[in-house]
């Protein structure tokens, strides 16, 4: 099951008609994202327009996938909802338990056995319910999708925020939490805000060192990271067409990192070529017989301001090579003028590390560019001063750069070739054996993420956002202000020599080739297939439903922290070392918000118990108040929860006696988990109510037995000396949001209806 051409010939067999019947209700010509969305509804044929931003619309994606971090929740969850099979094509890949540390066949040998149970139950589970299993060093997700998967005009949901790399293949794929992926599996409709819309115009073309790479970290700058909220970029122009199907991907990729929703291209001919050279001839054949629905009607892309609400131009012709970063992507500094900014800020100079791949940037595209320049490492005598790392995005792209060449270019410098998997970028990195007290240094990655900590666990790391082509610049210089369009580098033999711009393949020359690509099928009938989890298993944990939180236990509820500042869900559910309890609820509690800063002492993981008066860690601290039977509130800045799609971090607080979250504002998939989890999660109606916060406070949600949409609640707030302040507090249920909070969780909702 590569691919299942059968049911993409029935999307695009029903694509027309509906598309039609949208422009006739939304009355005027659509973009991309509104056919695709259109095109999707769970009742089939439009029968209304939908008010962007406003209205709730059911779904009916065409595919799911999930990562093996995730998918252990996520299928224990799906496992309790009493079905046979999953109702949609379903994936799972093993892609984030493997350690990067000495090389791919050492490392992925020791994640075979450090995880086995977890593979084990992942592959016995995928074989049971028909879910296709990519097994551990098969390749990274979303590139793993993009060549085998995604196809133009689909609609995919993926339990990784990242599954938005699809729409460099013109799907709408977008991140979601296990629960939302466990409804979809059990045949239900998906629920999401029909999104906004950005439309980015890229005009000019590509260059010289500048890489689709620096379109994303322009486009973060421009948005920052809370810009995409809500809204589906869409790009367009002559920009768009000029670049291959990959870079397009690496685009998409990072519109997570702005939090959009996703984000999309019309299909050309870069992803025809892409189609057909992974082995797709048959889907890019279908999908030219509808091309004209796979991208905008004409009229949206001559008059953009009209169709969008936003709109973004980019002349990718003036367009200079960045570096984003440190601890947050949005933060974007031009290759050249790095110097004052670095030493104005503390940030170290001396680079000590290149890591390129990624889901983010992993193609043959990718690695062929950042070896042209390793190559002229070699050629002209440099010797190399940072480190390199190299994550090939799946064992297709491995085998084809081990075939050509490429691989073993960065051999010659050293490099350390990591297995087809995420490692550094998700903190599975043995860098260091003590990471929290590891020294301040600068590296450069072609990831996507780099908040403190993400890829090594020591906070001290200044991580610095690259296209593959500059972070391979930047290693071998050793030095975050190296500018390769100016600067001259000293080679072993004393003589100045300077780079030359990158050259690639947007395609391996001789096509892809893959001897084991990892991929197993699962049985047709998989009723006999035992799943086994040990009773005593540390890191897999059979669940159990979550009682619904009543009106009165929200009285008296005593506040468990106030998060200042940034709180994502990296945070909130800290990922690193804590991955290994993924499938575990009560152990991964252990961490939970222990990454969140008390903004009444500035510190992580240290805050007031009102049973005590004494100070400790959070996890700790909530589960006393949880043996006391007392629900605790969490208070948090804005874009609380933004990062990855992760429910543990609503099922954590929930599964500890959390009842409510408040915040200024909220990252859209942890919002949506908490409410799945059976969670209130709202919002300050005034945001500086958020000041009145106090450390011993106890709350009261006066109106909570009203609790009905569109209707603020109101929060009474106690403080110690007697004292009272009353709060608003908004929040976006709708009616059937509002029975997973009365039924305990969506997952108890769709049990109920399926018995
Ligand atoms: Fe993996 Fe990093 Fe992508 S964790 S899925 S490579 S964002």
């Amino acid at each position: 099951m590569a691919f299942d051409i059968d049911m993409i010939k029935g999307v695009y067999a029903t694509m027309g008609e509906r598309v039609e019947k949208a422009r006739e209700l939304v009355g005027k010509p659509l973009t991309l994202s509104e056919k695709i969305l259109y095109s999707h509804l769970w009742d089939g044929k439009p029968e209304k327009a939908f008010v962007r931003g406003k209205d709730y619309v059911d779904f009916a994606p065409d595919r799911i996938a999930c990562q093996d971090a995730t998918a252990q929740m996520a299928l224990l969850q799906f496992m309790q909802a009493g079905k046979d099979k999953v109702a949609v094509p379903t994936t799972v890949h093993c892609d984030h338990l493997i350690q990067a540390k000495e090389g791919a066949a050492t490392d992925l040998k020791h994640a075979n056995e450090t995880s086995k149970e977890v593979f084990d139950f992942l592959g016995s589970v995928s074989n049971k319910y028909g879910i296709g299993f990519w097994k551990p060093g098969a390749g990274i997700i979303h590139q793993v999708v993009l060549e085998n998967y995604a196809f133009p005009g689909g609609m995919m949901i993926g339990t990784d925020s990242h599954t938005v790399n699809a729409g460099g293949l013109g799907m709408v794929a977008i991140g979601v939490g296990g629960a939302d992926a466990v409804d979809v599996m059990a045949g239900m409709a998906w629920e999401l805000k029909f999104p906004k819309l950005i439309g980015v115009k890229l005009t000019g073309k590509l260059s010289g060192w500048t890489a689709p790479k620096d379109v994303i970290l322009k486009v973060a700058e421009i948005l920052t990271v809370k810009g995409g909220t809500g809204a589906i970029v869409e790009y367009f122009g002559p920009g768009a067409t000029s670049m291959s199907c990959t870079g397009k991907g690496t685009i998409c990729n990072m519109g997570a990192e702005i939090g959009a929703t996703t984000s999309t291209f019309g299909y050309d001919e870069s992803m025809e070529r892409y189609l057909r050279a992974t082995d797709r001839e048959d889907v890019a054949d279908e999908a030219n017989k509808v091309k004209e629905h796979l991208t905008a009607d004409p009229e949206v892309y001559a008059n953009p301001e009209q169709y969008f609400d936003q709109v973004i131009e980019i002349n990718l012709s003036e367009l200079m090579p960045l570096l984003n970063g440190p601890f947050t992507p949005d933060l974007a500094t031009e290759v050249g003028t790095m110097t004052d900014k670095a030493t104005e800020n503390g940030w170290p100079l001396a680079v000590e590390w290149g890591l390129i791949g990624s889901c983010t940037n992993s193609s043959y595209e990718d690695l062929s560019r950042a070896s042209s320049i390793a190559q002229q490492a070699l050629d002209k005598k440099l010797k190399t001063k940072a480190e390199f790392g190299i994550n090939p995005g799946s064992e297709q792209v491995r085998y084809t750069t081990e075939r050509d060449g490429i691989l073993e270019i960065f051999e010659k410098l050293d490099a350390k070739i990591f297995t087809n998997a995420c490692g550094p970028c998700i903190g599975q990195w043995g860098r260091y054996e003590d990471p929290k007290n590891a020294p301040k240094n600068s590296i450069v990655h072609s990831f996507n993420r780099n908040f403190a900590k993400r890829a090594d666990g020591n906070p001290n790391t200044h991580a610095f956002v690259a296209s593959p082509e500059m972070t391979a610049a930047i290693a071998i210089a050793g030095r975050l202000d190296f500018n390769p369009l100016t600067d001259k580098l000293i080679n072993e033999d004393g003589e100045e020599v300077m780079l030359d711009e990158p050259t690639g393949w947007e395609l391996p020359p001789k096509g892809f080739e893959v001897k084991e690509n990892g991929y197993e099928e699962p049985r047709e009938d998989g009723s006999g297939v035992q799943v086994i989890v040990a009773e005593d298993s540390e890191r897999l944990q059979l669940l159990e439903p979550f009682v619904p939180i009543k009106a009165e236990e929200l009285q008296g509820m005593k506040l468990l922290i106030k998060a200042f500042g940034k709180c994502t869900t990296d945070h909130i559910s800290m990922a690193g070392p804590w991955l290994r309890f993924r499938g575990h609820l009560d152990n991964i509690a252990n961490n939970t918000l222990i990454g969140a800063v008390n903004a009444f002492n500035q510190k992580t993981n240290l805050v007031k118990s009102q049973l005590t008066g004494e100070y400790g860690g959070v996890p700790d601290t909530q589960r006393e108040y949880k043996k006391k039977g007392i629900k605790t509130i969490v208070v948090g800045d804005h874009n609380y929860g933004e990062g990855s799609s992760r429910e543990h971090a609503a099922m954590q607080p929930r599964h500890l006696g959390v009842a409510v979250v408040l915040v200024k504002s909220f990252a859209r998939i942890h919002e949506t988990n908490l409410k799945k989890q059976g969670m209130l999660a709202l919002t300050f109606a005034n945001e500086n109510d958020y000041d009145l916060i106090q450390e011993d406070d106890t709350f009261n949600i006066v109106d909570a037995a009203e609790f009905a949409p569109d209707k603020p609640l109101t929060i009474e707030v106690v403080h110690a000396d007697g004292s009272k302040d009353t709060i608003i507090a908004n929040h976006s249920y709708n009616d059937a949001q509002i029975k997973w909070f009365n039924e305990g969780s969506a997952l108890n909702l769709i049990k109920k209806q399926n018995a």
